[in-house]
């Protein structure tokens, strides 16, 4: 893990906004009605300047910084801390025109109109010294400004660009990789199709029957944008090098490798919107909305798990986009909002402070809708969160700890998607991974997710779904972990494929098939139609009991050196191993042949957490769509957040009456009665 140049250590909870004052200069009088309204909502952080490039440097060379300075020390007279954004998300019209070559080439060879954002060529070196210039300006005029707390690169870095530039510099990471066409068609098997490249300029990064081409073509474009921020930071870096620097990323964006980006900023900041009252067509009951942020919070956590990260983006009440976005309920900003701090953020910070006037997102939820109210339901709810983070700041500093993890990897998923397996549509890294986060997001369970490059050795328990591709040292670092004394758990679809992803040869799942002791024959694909009963064998080691229903996917597999847990009890294939356990020198690995339900992940989870020796915080399930999460400050001190996600009430027994709510303190706590999208948090320091 990269030590960080810079620390992120604010002196309280952070409680901001994206603060867009360059859309109103034009209009008297509202930047001081701003300045009344971000205290009056108890904000004291706001993310300045990020689509304001054009105001900043209206013409080439002419650079307009003073409305930025007046703002910059308003803020700070008000009481504001700034993080200050590098405009590099959206490139002025004047540039485009100058410049065509910045513009993106779309797949088609076509290159995009000028307008919307996010869509630079991340090679261009004209863009690349235009941003490095005028991030050059602002980080010399506001590098030592006292409002200064942190700086936020460009926006939500995304997409891809298939321009010549791109191209051209494609071809050079090839050759600097693997240095030879032999050695590129050997590691892509490019013969296949008669794909064989005799030149260079033959690659074509479009080319999607070359599963090794497209897994190498994500990662020359994640090297590109890291490139791309590290030329973007390093004037940020000489000019304010006390100054911590973060990039907002997006939840399950996986076009580029995240953990490989993560390495370039000194903290991770996130952008969260999820619908969570339900949006059109939705099924779920809305409680199962909270599973997938919270993986998110967990993922981007884990990627620096020594350090605090940052919610920076979410909505105080609606998004615009999706199409159908509910209100928010009450109790639900506050319970959203705690989600995010529970998880190790260090704040919640909202698009935007104020609605625009006109254009793209001027029906998006702010904290100040047209009307320029202080007295709305959504105002209040902001500035209630303002008042808990005050009471909150004790907390400052404290961490999740975790001894569970699930495994999601970025290279795994995209390797699982061009898989064209004929098992089809289960072959959703990200869905397999909720599964199993499930049960232990039901138990208020603490847990990483890691990829498989991460300090494992961190973990007690780590449960490894689909990791279909190993990169080279995966399968001796799990080896390691077990021998350790490390629970861990694959599930079908584990250990086919090498980093360039040719099959493994000599049986699936490969270099891990003496750990699992297991060796996959064949895997049968089922219809919606057919299930697959299997049951747990008699007299297992484990205690493990039931019978439960396979779909989907079923591996036929063998058991070499594995004890056999369950077995399919229908089709041809009744009597093989369906779930397998291997004891490694002080610890286990299981493996879950098929695509079992709900009830037997459930019944698992507790079966291994026992093995693994940690403890249930509750004792148990928590009530559904009931979660907790508890963090820990150096001292020992827990942070215990309660978090009801029902639209009806429900009971949490805390097993102990030591905890104390930090907004009453002296009331005892231990039934706990949590409102309907209610949210408390405990305390209780060590003895
Ligand atoms: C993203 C962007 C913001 C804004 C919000 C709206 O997260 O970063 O600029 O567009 O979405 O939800
Ligand atoms: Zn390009």
């Amino acid at each position: 893990m990269p030590t960080p140049s810079a620390r992120f250590r604010p002196n309280a909870f952070i409680h901001g906004a994206d603060y867009n004052p360059e859309q109103w200069r034009h209009v008297p009088g509202i930047w001081d009605a701003d300045m009344a309204l971000i205290k009056k909502a108890k904000l004291n952080g706001v993310t300045l300047g990020i689509f304001a490039w054009a105001e900043l440097e209206p013409e080439e060379g002419v650079y307009h910084f003073e409305w930025m300075d007046e703002i910059m020390d308003r803020l700070h007279a008000n009481g504001q801390r700034v993080i200050l954004a590098t405009p590099s998300g959206a490139k002025p019209n004047w540039m485009a025109a100058n410049y065509p070559e910045i513009c993106r080439v779309s797949e088609d060879g076509r290159r995009e109109h000028q307008g919307h954002r996010h869509n630079h060529c991340v090679t261009s070196p004209v863009y690349r010294a235009k941003v490095h210039q005028l991030n050059t300006l602002l980080a010399q005029r506001y590098g030592q400004h006292p409002a200064l707390l942190a700086w936020h690169v460009s926006n939500e870095y995304g997409g891809y660009c298939y321009c010549d530039l791109c191209k051209a510099a494609f071809r050079d990471w090839l050759k600097a990789k693997y240095v030879t066409l032999e050695a590129l068609n050997n590691a892509w098997w490019s013969r296949f199709w008669s794909h064989t490249y005799t030149d260079w300029s033959q690659i074509d990064w479009l080319d999607d029957s070359i599963h090794g081409l497209r897994l190498d073509w994500k990662r020359f474009m994640t090297h590109q944008v890291a490139s791309f921020i590290r030329n973007e930071v390093a004037p940020l870096r000489t000019h304010s090098p006390h100054i911590p620097v973060t990039a907002n990323f997006m939840g399950g964006y996986d076009y580029y490798d995240y953990t490989t980006l993560a390495a370039e900023i000194d903290f991770i900041s996130w952008d969260s919107y999820p619908t969570w009252h339900g949006q059109a067509g939705e099924q779920s009951p809305p409680w199962r909305v909270g599973l997938e942020p919270t993986f998110y919070h967990d993922q981007f956590r884990t990627m620096k798990p020594d350090e605090p990260m940052l919610l920076i983006e979410t909505t105080p009440s609606q998004v615009n986009w999706n199409g159908l976005s509910p209100l928010k309920r009450p109790g639900m900003h506050r319970t959203s909002s705690l989600l995010g701090v529970s998880r190790g953020s260090q704040g919640v910070c909202y698009f935007q402070f104020r609605s625009s006037r006109g254009s793209s997102e001027k029906f998006h939820g702010t904290v100040v809708s047209h009307d320029g109210r202080d007295d709305t339901r959504v105002f209040r709810d902001v500035r209630d969160l303002g008042t808990l983070f005050e009471k909150l700041a004790p907390a400052l500093g404290s961490l999740p700890r975790s001894q569970v993890a699930v495994l999601y990897d970025y290279p795994n998923s995209w390797a699982l998607r061009e898989m064209q397996s004929p098992a089809g549509s289960v072959v959703n890294h990200r869905e397999t991974c909720l599964q199993h986060y499930t049960p232990l997001w039901q138990r208020g369970l603490s847990v990483d997710v890691p990829d498989q490059a991460a300090d494992l050795s961190r973990y007690k328990l780590l449960i490894a779904p689909q990791l279909h591709l190993l990169l080279p040292g995966t399968a001796e670092r799990l080896i390691a972990f077990v021998e350790d004394g490390g629970i861990l758990v694959t599930t079908y679809l584990t250990g086919y494929v090498n980093e360039t992803d040719l099959c493994f040869l000599g049986g699936f799942p490969g270099p891990l098939r003496e750990l699992l002791g297991i060796r996959i024959e064949e895997m049968d694909a089922l219809p919606a139609f057919r299930k697959v009963p299997v049951k747990a064998t008699a007299a297992n080691s484990v205690g493990l009991s039931g019978t439960w229903e396979a779909r989907d996917i079923c591996e036929l597999i063998h058991a070499e050196s594995a004890e056999v847990l369950a077995t399919y009890d229908g089709e041809f294939y009744a009597g093989m191993p369906a779930v397998t356990r291997k004891k490694t020198g002080r610890g286990a690995a299981y493996h879950i042949a098929a695509r079992l339900g709900g009830d037997f992940i459930e019944t698992l989870t507790s079966a291994i957490l026992r093995e693994a020796g940690i403890a249930e915080p509750f004792g148990g399930l928590l009530p559904v769509g009931v979660t907790a999460q508890s963090r820990v400050s150096p001292d020992g001190t827990q942070w215990l957040f309660l978090m009801n996600f029902n639209e009806t009430s429900a009971t949490v027994d805390l097993g102990s009456d030591v905890w104390q709510n930090i907004e009453t303190p002296g009331a005892s706590c231990r039934h706990i009665e949590l409102p309907a999208f209610g949210s408390f948090i405990f305390t209780h320091s060590p003895a």
